[in-house]
């Protein structure tokens, strides 16, 4: 190949770009269900059918059958090749790619943005062993036990201990010969003001490391062991940490989001830890400062149910209702709650006192975000007449936002019911007042036609369901398919997952790696309408699917077998038959052994 982008710098790419974004800009894209629908750009259609789902980052028109990743849609749309899309994304999200004919001060910038990284790791390491070593981290450690941390929670997070002192970190980096000035920019210690040299900015803190989603480390957050304060330092801004972008604890939390289809949002680090501590390992922290679209975008494609949990304060009711402005965009209305704890309490007190039950069930009382806005109306304005009227005034706009017909309904009965006013007055003043909505339009569904029933759904499971690839690679199941097409994007599947072996977080990306790996444009079709289909996986459900399956492929081995005894039995070879008879009694024993 001619060019050469790296393939990290793809992946990263890949990450900053939004397809739902890159597409909003060629096509009117309407939010239907988890996806989004307009008018397909490749075809001429009259009801929308071409399908963009954000959560997969892939598009699919259901109507030609063009589909495919954020990259496909630039190469289709602008009319150019792999690498020049490649190219036109990065510029737009500001992702530098560096080759022999970038200047040496790019190359610079690059390098150095590498350098950071490997300061902030190794400040990590010191940290931690400063933490774990005896000598110098036993009064960290007694406050981190007696908040009920255990050891499996400071090295799962890699928890550190700065020691009181203007220069133990100054010393450690001076002393490995690497420049101050890099560190300073790392943002782990400061020039002094007066007189020469450097100082140290955490000390006396329990270090919480940041890590960014490629697993680098970001910044630190640090805190004090008593009552001083400021309570909380974090790194300050630099060119690796923003904490409007950081989410604490995203790198370690995003497979069991996955796995759960569902994220816990807390505010503090404590809160994130003792949340892992008590096995919910699908949170991540905000770290002090509100949601940002950042954040958002941050866990687009994670998961799509999002439960917020505050403090009981009125700052932590602020904050659950600007989230909610933010997260229309992204996010399904029925899809975020809100949990707010009892009075004095945050994740981390409530969990240490109460447990893990009591969480969970207080978090499956959570309101939705319709409720939550309800009550908080009801609160602000009271029942009187007069308020019930403010209050169903309040909840037009949060009611637009729902675009399920069911939805709708349940929260208009809900607004019935809390306020006493008959449905109907409801509706009536709501239609006063709102535009009327447009129809939308369901496209007859067009998959690509191939292959059989179970084994196309053998393989929209590998790509909607990756966790599920290991039992197919022991049953050697992708092996036995019967439909070229079919076989060869199964055993795509396989290679490519087996790929993610150095880089296990990105199974998520699975689907949208097949794509860019698939060689033919059929292929690529058929990888972007398997992942985007919707379907809900279950264990259970893969179980049924996966024994149907083998049960599929022995009948089908059965009766080939059958067929070559026939032959052979014709045409005499005596010895061919017995080997094809035990054959067939062995698969039928195991066929039918159960
Ligand atoms: P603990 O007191 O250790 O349980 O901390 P917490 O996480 O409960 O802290 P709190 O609820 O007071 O604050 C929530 C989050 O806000 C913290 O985790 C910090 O990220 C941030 N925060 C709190 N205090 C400060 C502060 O003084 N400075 C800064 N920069 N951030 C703070
Ligand atoms: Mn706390």
């Amino acid at each position: 190949m001619s060019y050469s982008i790296p393939a990290e710098k793809i992946s990263e790419i890949k990450h900053s770009a939004d397809i739902l974004e890159i597409i909003s800009d060629a096509v009117v894209l309407k939010k239907a269900g988890r996806n989004f629908l307009g008018l397909c750009p490749f075809h001429s259609e009259k009801t929308p059918s071409f399908t963009v789902s954000q959560d997969k980052q892939m598009f699919y028109c259901f109507g030609c059958g063009e589909g495919g990743n954020v990259f496909t849609f630039v190469m289709k749309q602008e009319g150019i090749a792999f690498p020049e899309a490649v190219r036109f994304l990065a510029k737009r999200y500001g992702v530098v790619i560096v080759d022999h004919t970038s200047s040496p001060a790019l190359k610079n910038q690059i390098n150095e943005r590498d350098i950071l990284f490997q300061i902030n790791r190794q400040a990590m390491e010191f940290f931690h062993h400063t933490l774990l070593d005896p000598q110098t981290g036993t009064s960290a450690l007694s406050y981190l036990t007696r908040r009920g941390m255990p050891p499996r929670i400071l090295t799962d997070f890699k928890l550190g201990y700065a020691q009181p002192g203007w220069n133990q970190l100054t010393n450690y980096f001076s002393g490995k010969s690497v420049a101050l000035a890099l560190v300073e920019k790392a943002g782990l210690i400061s020039r002094r003001q007066s007189g020469s040299g450097y100082y140290d900015r955490f000390r006396d803190r329990i270090i919480f490391p940041i890590f960014n989603t490629h697993q680098q480390v970001a910044g630190f957050g640090g805190r004090v062991l008593d009552d001083s304060s400021p309570k909380y330092l974090n790194s300050p801004e630099t060119s690796l940490y923003s904490k409007s972008r950081s989410l604490y604890g995203l790198f370690q939390a995003k497979p069991f989001c996955r796995q759960t289809g569902e994220v816990f949002i807390a505010e503090g680090y404590m809160d994130l830890l003792s949340l892992h501590l008590h096995g919910i390992q699908n949170s991540v922290a905000t770290l002090g400062t509100a949601m940002t679209e950042e954040h958002i975008r941050l866990l687009k494609g994670v998961c799509q149910k999002i439960t917020l949990v505050y403090d009981s304060d009125q700052a932590g009711i602020k904050a659950a209702q600007r989230c909610i402005e933010l997260f229309r965009a992204y996010h399904q209305p029925e899809d975020i709650r809100i949990l707010v704890l009892p009075e004095g309490h945050d994740p981390d007190t409530y969990l240490q006192q109460f447990g893990l039950e009591a969480f969970k069930n207080a978090a499956n009382e959570a309101s939705g975000v319709f409720s939550f806005l309800m009550d908080v109306a009801i609160k602000k304005h009271g029942l009187s007449l007069e308020g019930k009227l403010r209050v169903i005034h309040e909840m037009e706009g949060p009611l637009s936002t729902l675009t399920d017909g069911l939805t709708r309904i349940a929260a208009i009965k809900e607004i019935a019911e809390k306020t006493g006013i008959d449905e109907s007055a409801i509706q009536e003043k709501l239609r006063e007042n709102s535009p009327s909505r447009p129809l939308r339009a369901k496209p007859a569904e067009k998959a690509p036609d191939a292959g059989n029933k179970f084994e196309k759904h053998l393989i929209a499971m590998m790509l909607q369901f990756p966790e599920i690839i290991p039992v197919l690679i022991e049953k050697n199941l992708i092996e036995f398919i019967s439909d070229p097409l079919l076989k060869s994007t199964g055993s795509d599947i396989l290679a490519c997952y087996r790929d993610l072996d150095n880089a296990p977080e990105q199974i998520n990306d699975l689907p949208s790696i097949v794509l860019m790996a698939a060689n033919n444009d059929e292929k690529k079709r058929l990888v972007a309408a398997f992942s985007i289909q919707k379907e809900e996986w279950g264990l259970e459900g893969c179980r049924k699917l996966i024994e149907q399956i083998e049960r599929n492929q022995k009948r089908d081995n059965l009766r080939l077998l059958r067929q070559r005894m026939k032959t052979a039995e014709e045409s005499g070879e005596q010895e061919l038959l017995q080997q094809l008879t035990k054959e067939c009694l062995d698969g039928q024993v195991s066929a039918g052994g159960r």
